[in-house]
């Protein structure tokens, strides 16, 4: 049947309207249409697909719901095969050195020649596929198998919206691109969050989703999966002039509309390899993607076509890797810690594991509710992810290994230190020891605060130290730290003379903290850092703080103090047994500093705004926006609401990006953050 021209017609305008809305909502992350709308257009286009088979194209959008079921995958002959390359398990330096040594040497460089020049880019944690595009279509999406044959995923991978149908530009006859298909953090979280809120089964890490995702039989489900992909080199071409150097390949593709990632450098010689590797191991936490190690290649391809291969891998190429961030142990008790404030955290203790350059023997299961829904147990084995500095969280559980009778987790009625009852109020996550400061784990808890870096600064007040102090009886409260004499000090268990006398010299030096420090110190619940300073510009002094603190109005008129936060803040002060302490601490005279009322930086365009920071910027990391910002006066914050002035969006970002929008703040990108900056 030839489709009426009316049809045709459609169904190019359909498909064209679709992929303006797909661009605009993937890749620039501004959405043109709202998702009904959108839906109603594509529902369309498969209409008028069905009604004439003739019209679907190789490129039409409807291809990415992905069609029917199959049996089995066909198998794909690779025209070039896919090798891998060999990785260096040292993460030192010696890693970057041995492999320009090997290279050096390989193509018979002297000493005295120049450093060789390399393409530096990140390990993707994922799956390798090799897309197939001819003249500019996409006709064939393959795994990597055994570097010979691989399987043909072309239905699957076209449910991922990142990878072109159709390049753009004058297109080669032949063009193989390599790349590694993956799934991003946020899309993981995102992706179980929902699973577990329909109660089916949630994937187990973002690598296992990618794979497990290319890998499904049926379409549909993949489609559900949300995927990203980054390339990062090429297979067969025909009729392409291919760039000289590796760099230029990426530069290319990167034209053509494929995406590829944007941390990447080209470096000489080994120094600067190593200076890659540990940048971007600083910055690991913060990509919203697993990564692995980097990858270095000898830039040239003249070179690495000299280099050739050794048993299956490439001279002129090399993984560099990172510690593991994720490890397997099992569960050998589930216990509950007292915070501070009383909060009860379930914490699992572990066999120990090597996980993120350290051995990790407890690991954080948040509350009640987050151990129900992850269903940890007594003698699981566990996955466990220890990223940076970040407390190890269990991650799942590998219910397949649970032992038969494995005891569900119950959250105890009393405080196992103290004895009080532990309650839940309905609408919490968190349940709390109801002792207050009689709970010894709780003072100890508020001493090591008060006494922690970015409170009072008292240097060798660990938490050995405080368990002996509260233990002995020689301290109740901070006030007491400030009354502790020289002999019963030297006389505790590991003291000496010498570390009683640096301990009281430090306690004598954080006498004269400032008022922001001091007010965090003090451990008032919901007020951190951040709060402090801001009641401590507002207010000015120790004494008009106390003053206003029973004024809950007043404390509003704070910026970003809340009805919670001023509540907390009138509760601390309404407690008898706090003023004690407080005048406690006068007494040993303990003076914290005044404030300037005002706003530091007035003048500048960012003092006294608040800032959301949500994805990868391109050249600034998280810590170094949220330093520039506050150094002229502004706020970072962690979520958006009303009172967020500006949203800076970097690559990847979330839920707050949509949620800025949804609230109609202002978005800004690292080059706009930087000009405010300036201003
Ligand atoms: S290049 C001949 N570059 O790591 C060189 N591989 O064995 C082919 N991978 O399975 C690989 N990121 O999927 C290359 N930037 C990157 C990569 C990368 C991740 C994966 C790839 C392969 C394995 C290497």
């Amino acid at each position: 049947m030839v489709a009426p021209r009316e049809a045709v017609e459609r169904a190019e305008f359909l498909r064209g309207e679709i992929e303006r809305h797909n661009h605009a909502y993937y890749d620039l992350d501004a959405p043109t249409i709202p998702d009904a709308e959108y839906d109603k257009l594509f529902r369309e286009l498969q209409g008028l697909e069905a009604a004439h088979p003739e019209l679907l194209t190789a490129d039409s959008p409807t291809l990415r719901v992905g069609g029917k079921a199959l049996a089995a995958f066909a198998p794909v002959r690779h025209v070039v095969p896919m090798l891998s390359i060999r990785t260096e398990t040292e993460t030192g330096p010696a890693g970057a050195e041995a492999f320009d040594a090997r290279v050096r040497k390989a193509l018979a460089l002297p000493e005295s020649a120049p450093p060789v020049e390399y393409a530096a880019e990140l390990k993707f944690d994922g799956l390798a596929i090799n897309l197939r595009y001819k003249n500019g279509l996409l006709v064939q999406a393959a795994t990597r198998g055994d570097g010979e044959t691989g399987e043909d995923v072309t239905q699957n991978i076209r449910t991922i919206q990142r990878i072109p149908l159709r390049l753009r530009g004058s297109a080669p006859a032949i063009l193989e691109v390599r790349g590694e298909v993956f799934m991003s953090r946020p899309d993981f979280e995102r992706y179980n969050e929902r699973q577990r809120k329909l109660g089916k089964p949630t994937l187990v890490n973002p690598r296992n989703g990618a794979a497990g995702s290319v890998r499904q039989l049926d379409p549909k489900v993949a489609a559900e999966r949300p995927l990203s992909f980054y390339a990062y080199g090429l297979g067969e071409t025909e009729g392409w002039s291919v760039p000289a150097t590796h760099n230029g390949v990426l530069d290319a593709l990167t034209n053509l509309e494929l995406p590829v990632c944007e941390h990447r450098i080209v470096a000489y010689g080994a120094s600067e390899l190593i200076a890659f590797h540990s940048a971007i191991l600083a910055r690991r936490d913060s990509l919203p993607f697993d990564i692995d190690g980097v990858v270095y290649k000898v830039n040239s391809l003249a070179l690495q076509a000299e280099l050739g291969f050794v048993s299956r891998e490439p001279r002129w190429a090399v993984a560099h890797k990172y510690p593991p961030q994720e490890a397997m142990t099992t569960v050998e008790a589930i216990e509950v810690q007292v915070g501070r404030t009383g909060a009860i955290t379930p914490v699992a203790r572990l066999a120990p594991v090597f996980v993120g350059g350290v051995t990790v023997t407890n690991a954080t299961l948040h509350n009640e509710d987050e151990v129900r829904r992850k269903d940890v147990r007594l003698g699981d084995t566990v996955i466990v992810r220890r990223a940076g500095d970040v407390i190890p969280e269990v991650v799942s559980v590998l219910s397949e290994q649970r032992p038969i009778m494995a005891p569900e987790f119950v959250m105890p009625r009393i405080c196992p230190v103290c004895g009080s009852a532990i309650e839940r109020p309905e609408d919490e996550a968190i349940a709390r020891c109801t002792g207050g400061l009689y709970c010894p784990a709780q003072r100890k808890q508020a001493l090591l605060h008060f006494a922690g870096r970015r409170a009072m600064d008292i240097e060798g007040l660990g938490e050995k130290l405080v368990d002996q102090l509260v233990d002995g009886g020689l301290v109740k409260t901070t006030a007491d730290l400030y009354r502790l004499d020289f002999e019963r000090l030297a006389a505790l268990d590991r003291m000496g003379e010498k570390s009683a006398k640096n301990l009281l010299d430090a306690i004598e030096r954080s006498k004269t903290p400032t008022l922001p420090r001091f007010v965090f110190a003090l451990g008032i619940r919901n007020v951190g850092e951040t709060t402090a300073k801001d009641l401590a510009r507002h207010f000015g002094s120790l004494k008009a703080l106390m003053a206003a603190a029973r004024d809950e109005a007043r404390l509003q008129q704070v910026p970003d103090v809340g009805p919670v936060v001023a509540a907390s803040i009138a509760h601390f002060f309404a407690e008898p047994h706090n003023i004690e302490v407080i005048d406690g601490l006068l007494e040993e005279k303990v003076s914290p500093g005044n404030t300037p009322m005002a706003p530091l930086a007035a003048d500048s365009a960012i003092a006294g705004k608040t800032f959301v920071l949500t994805g990868t910027l391109p050249t600034l990391s998280r810590e170094e926006a949220k330093a520039l910002i506050e150094a002229k006066g502004g706020k970072v914050a962690g979520s958006v609401s009303k009172k967020t002035h500006f949203v800076v969006a970097g690559a990847e970002a979330g839920s707050k990006l949509d949620k800025a929008r949804e609230l109609g703040v202002e978005i800004l990108d690292e080059s706009k953050l930087k000009e405010l900056l300036q201003a």
